[in-house]
């Protein structure tokens, strides 16, 4: 595996594993690195002949209150982990070089993007649109994988390409869980025992919600007891909201995504399910 951190080695690479037209996949993540994002290298590998992963924890996307400095961190334990998992180029850019001196550019996105994860964390969707076009540009994927853990993040990025007619297809894949339903996260490892214990609550509500949704069940009262549930577990529920799976706006009738947030103690945990 090449470990490549600056620009000039990443376009020789870049080029050298397009060439007669192979493809390279690209898989962007911030590092720390678990069974979700080798899922994700697992699919990259399916979809081209080489296989890139970014690892940079974007301060772009991190609000002032947000302590970018907590984000956890494990550069050789994320390379042996790509190491064993195939991955063919590991792009890992410091600060200066994602964002040089000077830099003044940003991609600003409405959309998918308002609401949701969009109103929690303002900024953090343009973060998340300039730092993944920036890694689209970079690396000249032709196809980049990402998580449905993160759905609304997943729109957005798959709007910022359409809209910008950016020459890269946006792959999404399913959301991997641990053993006890829990959605795989970086933050996971932030959530103190008893934490960990109660966190599976959050999919097997959601799960519960939607078996009722299906039976026929009107949405909004069965949200609202969902979430009077969490609240008596211990978690501060942000949203549980019924959406149309692309654009986000309210669930009416056929496909739809049931969009979960709530803190457990420090942590945010995220989840999303197919209706
Ligand atoms: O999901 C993440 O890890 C990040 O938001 C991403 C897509 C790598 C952009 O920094």
């Amino acid at each position: 595996m090449q470990i490549i951190r600056d620009l000039p080695t990443l376009r020789t690479a870049s080029a050298a594993a397009r060439s007669g037209g192979r493809r390279l996949a690209l898989v962007p993540t911030m590092g720390a690195l678990h069974q979700g994002h080798l899922a994700l290298v697992a699919a990259a590998r399916q979809a081209a002949e080489t296989v890139a992963v970014s690892i940079f924890v974007n301060p772009l996307q991190f609000a002032p209150t947000e302590d970018l400095s907590r984000y956890p961190r494990d550069e050789d334990g994320d390379l042996a982990k790509l190491r064993a998992a195939g991955c063919d180029l590991a792009w890992m850019p410091d600060v200066p070089t994602m964002y040089p001196p000077g830099s003044a550019t940003r991609i600003e996105i409405a959309g998918p993007a308002e609401g949701f994860e969009g109103t929690a964390r303002p900024d953090h969707f343009r973060g998340v649109a300039t730092v993944c076009t920036k890694l689209f540009s970079q690396t000249q994927a032709d196809v980049a994988v990402f998580g449905e853990k993160d759905w609304q993040q997943l729109q957005v990025v798959t709007r910022v390409a359409a809209d910008l007619d950016l020459p890269i297809r946006i792959l999404g894949h399913p959301t991997v869980r641990e053993a006890d339903g829990l959605a795989c996260s970086s933050r996971n490892i932030r959530l103190a025992p008893d934490q960990r214990g109660l966190a599976p609550l959050l999919p097997r509500l959601m799960q519960t919600a939607l078996d009722a949704i299906r039976a026929g069940a009107a949405p909004q009262p069965v949200l609202a007891r969902a979430t009077q549930q969490l609240l008596e577990a211990g978690f501060v529920p942000d949203y549980l909201a019924l959406v149309q799976p692309e654009t986000l706006a309210p669930w009416q009738s056929g496909p739809g995504r049931l969009l979960a947030a709530a803190r457990l103690g420090e942590v945010r945990l995220l989840d999303n399910m197919a209706l």
